[in-house]
C-alpha cells in the first residue's frame, strides 16, 4: 500500500469513524453487571436510548451486530409460516428476506427498481387484496444503505392505515438511526432495528430494537423458537437496568457518551448536518458529470450517496486505486451494483472538511483511473457548503 500517512478516511457507510470522545468513554474500567452502580447506568441508558428512537417503549440492546436485532424481531413476533412482505429496494432488503425464509417464514417481495425507495402506493395496493389479512408483517428498510436510497416510513404507515391492514409494521434503521428523523411512536412502527456502528458513531457490536405494545402482544402468541433473542427475559431484568446475560459494558459507556453528544448537537441539528454534507456530495457528482445510483430526487440517502460508474470502467479497481493513492476507503457496490458503483458514506462523526478531502480524493481517483468526468464537483461542493454556512458561524467569522 503506498500511502499511509496521515489519517485514514474511513468513508464507507458504517463503521463510521469513532469520535474520541467515545473512544475515551470506553475505555474505562468494567463494573460488576450484576451490581448497584450498574443498574443505575442502566436504568439511565435505557431510558436515553428511547429518545433516538423517539418513542415511549421498550428498546431492547443485544451485544450483537445489526443482523441479529432483525432474528430477534422475527422470532419474538411470528409463528412458522407466517407470511411476511418485504419491500425489496436493495441489498439489505434482500439479506432481510432471505433470513425470513430461512427462519421458516413465507416471504413475498414487493419490487422496486433499486433507483428508488419503497412505493407506498404499490405496498397500499398490495396489502388491500390480502383481505384475509395473511400478511403478518410488512418489512421495509428506511435507508438503503447499498443504493443510497430512503424510504419515507409516514408514507409507509399511510398506506397501511390506508388498505387498513393489521399487519406490524417493521422497519430496518440500521444506516438512518441518529443520521435522519425517525419517528418510531409517531410513524405507528412496531419492530425497529439498529445498529451502533453507524449514525451512533459506536464501534460496531451493538444491536437496538424499538418495540410497540402492538409487537409485544404479537410476542405473547408468536410460536417460532426462540432462546437468546427472547424480549420477555431482557424486558424483565431491564426493569432493574440490568441485563440476562453478560452486557457488552464498554460498548454500552459508548453508547452515553454518543447519546449525550446527539444531544449536544441537537437531534435536528444532526440530521440538518447529514443533509447538508449530502447535498454536497450530490452536488459534486453532477459537478463530475455522473450520476447518483439513485435516481428519485424525494428519495436521495442523507447517510450514503452510491455513484454510478460509467460504462466500461469497474468501480472496484477504482476504489482501490483511490486506497493505495490517497489512504481513503470508499463503499464497494453490493449484489447488483457490484462492480457498477461505488459508495460515499457521508454519516456519523463528519463534517465539510471531511468530505471535502473525501470528495478531493474521488475527483482525483477518477483522473488517474481515465475515467471520463469534468472538473470541478469538489469546487460545486465547496460553493454549496460556503453559501449554507449555519448562520452563528459566518456572523462569528
Ligand atoms: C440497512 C442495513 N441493514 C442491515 C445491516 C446489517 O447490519 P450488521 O452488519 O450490523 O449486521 C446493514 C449493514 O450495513 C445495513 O446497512
Amino acid at each position: 500500500m503506498a500511502n499511509q500517512t496521515g489519517r485514514h478516511f474511513l468513508q464507507i457507510p458504517g463503521p463510521t469513524p469513532v469520535p474520541e470522545r467515545i473512544l475515551n468513554a470506553m475505555s474505562r474500567q468494567m463494573l460488576d453487571h450484576r451490581g448497584p452502580a450498574f443498574g443505575e447506568f442502566g436504568l439511565k441508558l435505557l431510558a436515553d436510548i428511547k429518545s433516538i428512537f423517539k418513542t415511549s417503549n421498550p428498546v431492547i440492546i443485544y451485544p450483537s451486530s445489526g443482523t441479529g436485532a432483525w432474528e430477534a424481531g422475527f422470532v419474538n413476533t411470528l409463528s412458522p409460516g407466517d407470511h411476511v412482505l418485504v419491500i425489496e429496494t436493495g441489498q439489505f432488503a434482500v439479506l432481510w428476506r432471505n433470513m425470513a425464509e430461512r427462519l421458516g417464514l413465507k416471504p413475498e417481495v414487493l419490487h422496486t427498481d433499486w433507483h428508488s425507495g419503497g412505493d407506498a402506493d404499490a405496498l397500499e395496493a398490495r396489502l388491500k387484496k390480502d383481505k384475509a389479512h395473511d400478511i403478518k408483517a410488512v418489512c421495509v428498510v428506511h435507508n438503503e444503505t447499498s443504493t443510497g436510497a430512503r424510504t419515507w416510513i409516514d408514507d409507509i404507515r399511510k398506506a397501511m392505515d390506508g388498505a387498513r391492514h393489521p399487519a406490524l409494521l417493521m422497519v430496518d434503521a440500521v444506516s438512518s438511526l441518529a443520521a435522519m428523523d425517525f419517528r418510531h411512536d409517531e410513524w405507528g412502527v412496531d419492530v425497529a432495528v439498529s445498529g451502533s456502528q453507524k449514525g451512533l458513531m459506536l464501534p460496531p457490536g451493538l444491536s437496538f430494537t424499538a418495540v410497540s405494545q402492538k409487537a409485544l402482544a404479537a410476542s405473547k402468541q408468536a410460536k417460532l423458537p426462540r432462546s437468546y433473542w427472547n424480549w420477555d427475559d431482557m424486558l424483565a431484568i431491564n426493569a432493574a437496568g440490568t441485563f440476562p446475560y453478560t452486557p457488552a459494558i464498554g460498548q454500552l459507556y459508548g453508547l452515553a457518551e454518543a447519546i449525550a453528544m446527539l444531544h449536544e448537537e441537537g437531534l435536528d441539528n444532526v440530521f440538518a448536518r447529514h443533509e447538508r454534507l449530502a447535498e454536497a456530495t450530490r452536488r459534486a457528482v453532477r459537478g463530475w458529470g455522473l450520476e447518483t445510483w439513485c435516481r428519485d430526487p424525494r428519495a436521495h440517502s442523507p447517510a450514503v450517496t452510491a455513484v454510478a460508474m460509467p460504462d466500461g470502467h469497474n468501480a472496484d479497481a477504482f476504489r482501490k486505486l483511490v486506497l493505495e493513492n490517497f489512504n481513503m476507503s470508499l463503499g464497494t457496490g453490493l449484489n447488483k451494483l457490484a462492480g457498477k458503483a461505488f459508495r460515499i458514506g457521508h454519516l456519523g462523526h463528519t463534517n465539510e472538511l471531511t468530505i471535502l478531502g473525501a470528495l478531493a480524493g474521488v475527483e482525483m481517483g477518477l483522473e488517474l483511473a481515465d475515467v471520463p468526468h469534468q472538473k470541478g464537483g469538489v469546487a460545486s461542493a465547496m460553493a454549496y457548503l460556503a453559501e449554507t454556512v449555519r448562520p452563528a458561524t459566518a456572523k462569528a467569522a
